[in-house]
């Protein structure tokens, strides 16, 4: 491999307390001779002393601006509105490459630098399948939510947590109703997530893939207290709910969970609502009549920060150990020129490629 210079960023948003890389897989890179610089980040749940005595070198917050020209910035979510020029690869979440708000200025300011952008939400194997991803402990906390505002347990605003501290509260308490859960997308990753919180809280939900919605049956999916979308669309298919059914005198469902926040998306399955719920608000009452409590928030894994960023750095781990131009990261740069194409963006010379 070429040696390669990686850049731990701080992360500008100061509720973003995860991190894409661990302090033991820190290790695991600079043993394998890889450089790593690891910002000093007030909010990062791993302090700063981890990394350093990983062997990584330590650098102020916000400093990647000015990196060597060919460090390769690593972090999750956005990046500061400046330098307006950016020259550096970056490897991040830039929600940009399906004509997002703000997708063009991104783009745009990567152009001008000569930059390059590679989205971890690209990071695909030859199959397309995502190789790092953080839909488990969304899909985990999706459910485990649903079950605490369904018995009456939520309190907002939400805070993050540990695993163990959510489990106390999710385990099923002497007077505790039983009731009827449905987890769809069951078998993804955040399906996954989800069928263990709801195993915690000592329910055994109803499970539906893709078999299981081909011939939507919505009267059976009424008939559960509790439903959790963990669907992955990609083609659009009928809605699981219409505002139709919500009226439904029959209907059991009292809480709806949407992982997927695809509001407002052509693939929506759940064109039921028409904003996300947050932290401070996690749930909202969507219907009086019959009841129903709607819990549609967009960034899940950040209430466990620890669990969400360890499974994540696993996984990422060895693609960076093949950081280089092909295989999944030469898909995900490809990815990014077609993005700049289809928005019309004109690169300048590439620094990169
Ligand atoms: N809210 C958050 O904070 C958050 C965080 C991470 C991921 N997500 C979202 O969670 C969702 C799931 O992500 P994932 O990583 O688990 O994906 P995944 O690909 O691992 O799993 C998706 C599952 O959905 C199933 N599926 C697709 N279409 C279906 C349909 N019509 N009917 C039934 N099942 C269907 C697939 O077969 C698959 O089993 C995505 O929408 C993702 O954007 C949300």
């Amino acid at each position: 491999m070429t040696e390669l210079h990686l850049w731990l960023r701080h992360e500008a948003r100061t509720t973003e307390r995860r991190t894409p890389i661990v302090p033991s897989d820190a290790r695991r890179l600079v043993d394998s001779g890889v450089t790593l610089t690891v910002e000093e980040s007030p909010q990062r749940i791993f302090p700063i002393e981890e990394y350093e005595a990983a062997g990584c070198r330590v650098a102020p917050a916000g400093s990647w601006v000015s990196a060597p020209a060919d460090a390769v910035v690593l972090g999750l979510k956005e990046l500061p509105d400046e330098p307006a020029q950016l020259q550096h690869r970056h490897i991040f979440f830039g929600h940009a490459f399906k004509r997002q708000p703000g997708a063009a200025e991104l783009l745009g300011r990567f152009a001008a630098g000569g930059g390059a952008l590679f989205d971890l939400e690209y990071l695909v194997d030859d199959s397309g399948r995502r190789l790092a991803a953080f839909g488990f402990w969304a899909g985990y906390l999706g459910a485990a939510l649903a079950v605490l505002q369904h018995r009456g347990r939520l309190v907002a605003p939400l805070t993050p947590t540990v695993q163990e501290e959510l489990d106390e509260l999710l385990r099923p308490a002497a007077g505790d109703e039983e009731f009827t859960a449905l987890v769809i997308g069951a078998l993804g990753r955040s399906g996954r997530g989800a069928r263990l919180a709801f195993h915690t809280a000592g329910l055994e939900p109803t499970c539906w893939d893709l078999a299981e919605t081909r011939d939507l049956d919505r009267r059976a999916l009424l008939d559960h207290d509790v439903m959790v979308n963990a669907v992955l669309a990609i083609t659009p298919v009928p809605p699981f709910l219409r505002e139709e059914d919500l009226d439904d005198p029959a209907g059991r469902l009292r809480t709806l969970c949407d992982v997927t926040c695809d509001v407002g998306s052509p693939l929506n399955v759940l064109p039921v609502y028409d904003r996300t719920t947050d932290w401070d608000e996690p749930a909202r009452r969507l219907r009086k009549e019959p009841p129903l409590d709607l819990i549609a928030i967009d960034n899940l894994p950040s209430l466990l920060p620890l669990e969400s960023s360890t499974g994540f750095s696993v996984s990422l781990l060895p693609q960076l150990l093949e950081f280089g131009v092909g295989g999944p990261w030469g898909r995900c740069l490809d990815r990014f020129h077609r993005a700049c194409r289809e928005l019309g963006i004109v690169e300048g010379e590439s620094r990169h490629d």
